[in-house]
């Protein structure tokens, strides 16, 4: 079997938990970047006795600080002479939160989900390079159709200044712009690395039923409309697979910059003004993301904000 080498984050819990074990179980080496050692290294050694695999390794990163990515970059350099598989897997999303800033000062949501991402997909840049079929996978959500609203767009006003009235604040909101923020990064990335042989690829995800920790993260109330939730999604391992089939599979080696959904048929843009029943069957469907994912001027903005945000922290030191 071709092993290859594995970097899942957020590898402790839900989807990314179940990741690791498939790709663990698969025979490859999985590197769970955790940003609680304590709590996952119980979940890493379970991992490695049921699936008999010596190579599952925990390495600590918190996504939303960009010193602590360049810190995992730079351990992982020091480790490995490539990298094969990226699954940015992690992400922020804490119901009912208030506005919050990252130790670099950027909004929490964005920082967790886009810059930090961004950062360590640069930092590694060179081992995926260095890989003969490297894959970045971007973990998406249906949160995304709200841009089928052609009024809708990302917000930078408040990537790094509260809004004036925290009632202008919304957990949502900055969610949903992250998952745009990414899957057009994900698009611009597959362009930008083509001459390094390095592909990108994300999934829009519509759902996985939350663990009992991950419910545990969430306030009381919105833990009751969460286990409502887990009644109609499918369990992680549903993902898990998906996340491993579009990271191995042979019949995805020549693609890049695809959007998959569940069903790993690959989306296309949605049509613009082409009536209100095609708008209710887009909306509905899961063939199409919202055309704004191809904004010229937005994503231009997303890559150049980044790149701004993380530039003095984009070298590894080692
Ligand atoms: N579940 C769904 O219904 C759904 C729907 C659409 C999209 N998705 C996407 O699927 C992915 C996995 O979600 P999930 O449902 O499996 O959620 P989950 O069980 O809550 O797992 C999220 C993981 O991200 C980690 N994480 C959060 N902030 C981090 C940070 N700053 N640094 C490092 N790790 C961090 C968490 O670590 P801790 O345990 O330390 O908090 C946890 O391991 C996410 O990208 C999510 O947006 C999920």
């Amino acid at each position: 079997m071709n092993q290859k080498t594995v970097i899942i984050t957020g590898a402790n819990s839900g989807i990314g938990k179940a990741a690791a074990r498939k790709f663990a179980g698969e025979g490859h080496t999985v590197i769970m970047a955790c940003r609680n050692l304590e709590k996952s290294r119980p979940v890493r050694d379970q991992i490695a006795t049921k699936t008999g695999n010596g190579r599952v390794l925990l390495e600590q990163v918190d996504m939303s600080s960009f010193e602590s990515i360049r810190d995992f970059c730079s351990t992982y350099q020091e480790k490995h002479q490539k990298l094969d598989i990226l699954i940015h897997n992690a992400a922020y999303f804490n119901h009912g939160s208030p506005y919050k800033q990252s130790p670099d000062g950027i909004e929490i949501t964005f920082a967790t989900n886009v810059a930090g991402p961004f950062l360590m997909t640069m930092l590694l840049r060179d081992l995926l390079a260095a890989s003969d079929d490297a894959r970045i996978l971007h973990a998406g959500s249906n949160i995304i159709k709200h841009f089928l609203n052609p009024k809708k767009e990302i917000d930078f006003d408040h990537l790094q200044k509260e809004p004036e009235n925290p009632r202008n604040h919304s957990v949502y909101i900055n969610y949903r712009n992250s998952k745009m923020a990414l899957l057009m990064l994900s698009f611009r990335m597959a362009k930008e690395f083509a001459g390094d042989g390095i592909k990108t690829y994300s999934l829009q995800i519509n759902g996985a039923t939350m663990s009992k920790e991950a419910l545990m993260k969430v306030k009381p109330h919105w833990r009751i409309i969460a286990r409502i939730q887990n009644l109609f999604f499918r369990p992680p391992e549903f993902t898990a697979n998906l996340y491993y089939e579009i990271c191995i599979s042979e019949k995805f080696r020549e693609m890049s910059g695809v959007h998959f959904n569940h069903k790993l048929d690959v989306m296309q843009p949605a049509k613009t003004d082409a009536g209100i029943i095609t708008d209710i069957k887009q909306g509905a469907g899961a063939d199409v993301y919202p055309a704004y994912a191809m904004n010229e001027e937005a994503s231009e903005k997303v890559w150049n904000v980044c790149n701004e945000l993380t530039q003095e922290h984009s070298k590894l030191i080692i």
